[in-house]
């Protein structure tokens, strides 16, 4: 029987995750499920932001479905234990998902909410961000803080740039086979670096076509002209940078789930967005990302793309249905909380 470990989180991280596994309840999947304590809830529960019997039911599971983690309260703590550092980026690290697949897509329906004109983005905007997830600035050594300076080291490894270029290079051909390579050539030497790598795996990839943007450039085209964008391959941080401004373009961010992948099959699936914690608990959250990211742990951990669809395409009957949680809310359009929101994408099963 298939394992999932349910690792909620913190703030809104529990309430979209109900909603989350009410559809996969509804999908009658013959799955496991482990509930564990992360971030805020492990440090409050346990008192450590990835406690080890949360890393234990994470590795007798085939997948993660993550929710949010992080929040005010444990905002004072020294950095390296604070929900995102002791937590997500551990569990990353760990289970060496590497590969960060971030689909920006817009929903016709929503195509309103949108801060971009409407001519920009008519004939829908569907983009695809494979982010580096393990590596880059965010886990170079040395890091530190001292009285009067504070650094982190960017380095690329030869062997971490040829992976990642791959899974961008192979996500492509079955898009619409564009790779824009996003760096600072211009400036870094790791980006350098990373440009020359990226050529030498495109040479096994005749059919799809290469460019490079610097990551300024890059951030300006993605409001520009968002359409010229099939895949964006970027490092840790940029693509950090870059799909929180993508999601922009589709309106919320509470609708961009989360792939990290590493060789197998093993991913841990989450919202783009965070633990939301001005909203927590009042019940208004929008759970589509998360839906959304289950639907994602259903086709890459499960291969069960036809269940995978089903889901999507039930978020899409919703939408067009006139259905919206706050973040997303237009003219005319009914406005739903969250559990409700859960159940109308359940009935449309
Ligand atoms: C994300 C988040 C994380 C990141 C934080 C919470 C560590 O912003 O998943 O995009 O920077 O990777
Ligand atoms: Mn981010």
């Amino acid at each position: 029987m298939a394992k999932v470990a349910v690792l909620a989180g913190d703030g809104i991280g529990p309430e979209i995750m109900a909603e989350a596994l009410k559809l996969l309840d509804k999908l009658g999947l013959d799955f496991q499920y482990a509930e564990a304590d992360v971030g805020g809830a492990g440090i409050d529960n346990k008192g450590k932001a990835l406690p080890e019997e949360t890393v234990k039911v994470c590795k007798d599971s085939d997948a993660i479905l993550f929710g949010a983690v992080g929040g005010p309260k444990w905002e004072k703590l020294p950095p390296e234990e604070q929900p995102e550092r002791g937590a997500l980026l551990p569990l990353r690290k760990m289970f060496d998902l590497y590969a960060n697949l971030r689909p920006a897509r817009i929903f016709p329906p929503l195509a309103s909410a949108s801060t971009l004109r409407p001519d920009i983005i008519e004939g829908g905007l569907d983009v695809l961000i494979v982010r580096e997830l393990t590596s880059g600035i965010y886990f170079g050594d040395p890091k530190g803080i001292e009285e009067d300076q504070g650094y982190d080291m960017m380095r690329y490894r030869r062997g971490e740039i040829e992976r990642i270029a791959r899974v961008a290079f192979e996500s492509a051909l079955k898009r619409d086979k564009k790779v824009t390579s996003v760096d600072k050539a211009n400036v870094l030497s790791t980006m350098v670096f990373w440009r020359r790598v990226v050529e030498d795996v495109h040479r096994e990839y005749p059919k799809v076509e290469l460019e490079h943007m610097y990551v300024d450039n890059a951030s300006m085209q993605l409001v520009r002209n968002p359409r010229q964008f099939d895949v964006i391959l970027a490092g840790n941080m940029f693509g950090d940078i870059l799909s929180d401004e993508a999601s922009m373009l589709t309106g919320s961010i509470g609708m961009l789930p989360s792939a990290s992948l590493g060789d197998g099959g093993f991913g841990l699936y989450e919202p783009v967005h965070g633990s939301a914690p001005d909203i927590a608990g009042k019940g208004v959250a929008n759970p589509l990302a998360q839906i959304l990211s289950a639907s994602m742990m259903l086709k890459y951990s499960f291969n069960l793309v036809e269940e995978s669809e089903r889901i999507e395409s039930a978020v899409l009957k919703v939408l067009e249905d006139g259905y919206r949680t706050g973040d997303i809310m237009g003219v005319g359009c009914e406005q739903v909380n969250c559990s409700e929101m859960g159940d109308l994408v359940a009935e449309r099963l």
